[in-house]
C-alpha cells in the first residue's frame, strides 16, 4: 500500500426511481479514497448499497450526484470513446455469481479473450491462444480447459475463469463483488489466496465487497462499513476489529461465528437498534481516533471519544 490515491469517491449518490414518486436511495452520499496497492473492504448487510457503489464506480450506472476520480481523472460525465476504453481496461469487476456472469454459449477461450480482442492486446490468433492458456494456468486451471463451456466447471473453477477474464486486460483496479459468497467454505480461502497472490504479482488495487466481516479482515488493509446507503464507519482493518465504535459495526462483529465451540456458545449477539441514536442534528463523518472515522452527531462524537479515554 502506498500514499498515492488511485480512486477518490466524493459524496457519491445513486438514487433509483422505482415509481412516480418513489426513489430508492441505494447509495446516499458516501466518500472514501482507495490507495494504490491496497485492498479496501466494503461490508454491510444485503441491500445496503455495496454492489450499486461498485457498479457506479465503474460506470455501469451514471451517478446521481458526486464524483469518482480515478488516477486523477473524473470517471463520470461526457467522455470520448478513447477515455471510456481506457477506464474499461484499467477497472475490472469480478462478480458474485460465477454462474450468471459467464456467457454459457461462449467457450472459456472466447470469454477470457473478449477483453484482449476489444483492446487489441494480442496480434495473432497464436498469441491470443497462448495468452489465454497462460492466464488459465495462472489462476489454477489448465490449458485444455480453453475449449470447454462454463457449465462444465464447478463454482470455484468458474470464479477462477472470471478472475482470468478480469486479469486478461492488465487492469490496475479490480472490484470483487462478493467473489466468494456463492462458493463452498472449503473453496473460499483458495480463491481469496489466489486474489492475494495476484495482487502481489501485479501490484493490483482491490475494492473487496462482502456482506459479513469474517473473510474481509484477512484480505483488507482498510474497511468501510455501509448501512442503508451510508458509510457509518471506516478504519484500518485491525483497528476496526479491535475497537469498533459504531453500534452497527459492533453488531456485525458479534455475528461472526467463532471457531472455538466454548467461545461460540458464550458469544453475545449485539442487535443494532437505529433508534438508539442521538437525532438532535444530522450525523456527519468524524475522526474519533486517528484514521478512524464514524458517522455521528457532535454529542455522539464526544461520547465515543470519552469511551476510549476510559478504556
Ligand atoms: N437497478 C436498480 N433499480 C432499483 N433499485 C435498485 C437497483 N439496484 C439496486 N437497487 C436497490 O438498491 C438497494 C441497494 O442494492 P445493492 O447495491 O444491490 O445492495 P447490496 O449489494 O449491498 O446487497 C436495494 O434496496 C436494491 O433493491
Ligand atoms: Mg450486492
Amino acid at each position: 500500500m502506498t500514499e498515492e490515491k488511485l480512486l477518490e469517491v466524493k459524496n457519491l449518490k445513486q438514487h433509483f426511481k422505482t415509481g412516480r414518486r418513489q426513489v430508492v436511495k441505494a447509495v446516499d452520499g458516501i466518500s472514501f479514497d482507495i490507495y494504490k496497492g491496497e485492498t479496501f473492504g466494503l461490508v454491510g448487510e444485503s441491500g445496503c448499497g455495496k454492489s450499486t457503489t461498485g457498479r457506479t464506480i465503474i460506470r455501469l450506472y451514471d451517478a446521481t450526484d458526486g464524483q469518482v476520480i480515478f488516477n486523477g481523472k473524473d470517471v463520470h460525465g461526457k467522455k470520448s470513446r478513447g477515455q471510456l476504453k481506457e477506464f474499461n481496461q484499467k477497472m475490472q469487476m469480478i462478480f458474485q455469481d460465477p454462474y450468471a456472469s459467464l456467457n454459457p454459449r461462449m467457450t472459456v477461450m472466447d470469454i477470457i479473450a473478449e477483453g484482449l480482442d476489444v483492446h487489441g492486446l494480442t496480434k495473432t490468433p497464436q498469441e491470443r491462444k497462448a495468452r489465454v492458456e497462460e492466464l488459465l494456468e495462472r489462476v489454477g486451471l489448465n490449458k485444455e480447459h480453453a475449449n470447454r463451456y462454463p457449465h462444465e466447471f464447478s463454482g470455484g473453477q468458474r470464479q477462477r475463469i472470471g478472475i482470468a477474464r478480469a486479469l486478461a486486460v492488465n487492469p490496475e483496479f479490480i472490484i470483487a463483488d462478493e467473489p466468494i459468497s456463492a462458493l463452498d467454505v472449503s473453496i473460499q480461502a483458495q480463491v481469496v489466496n489466489l486474489l492475494k497472490d495476484l495482487q502481489k504479482e501485479h501490484g493490483l488495487t482491490y475494492l473487496f465487497i462482502a456482506h459479513d466481516l469474517s473473510m474481509v479482515k484477512y484480505i483488507s488493509d482498510r474497511i468501510g462499513v455501509m448501512y442503508f446507503g451510508k458509510m457509518v464507519e471506516l478504519a484500518d482493518s485491525e483497528e476496526l476489529y479491535k475497537n469498533p465504535i459504531h453500534p452497527y459495526t459492533k453488531s456485525l462483529l458479534s455475528a461472526i461465528p467463532l471457531p472455538d465451540p466454548d467461545y461460540e456458545r458464550n458469544r453475545k449477539r449485539i442487535v443494532y437498534d437505529p433508534s438508539q441514536h442521538d437525532i438532535s442534528e444530522a450525523p456527519e463523518f468524524r475522526e474519533v481516533r486517528p484514521n478512524h472515522w464514524v458517522l455521528c452527531t457532535t454529542k455522539e462524537f464526544e461520547t465515543y471519544k470519552t469511551e476510549f479515554q476510559n478504556k
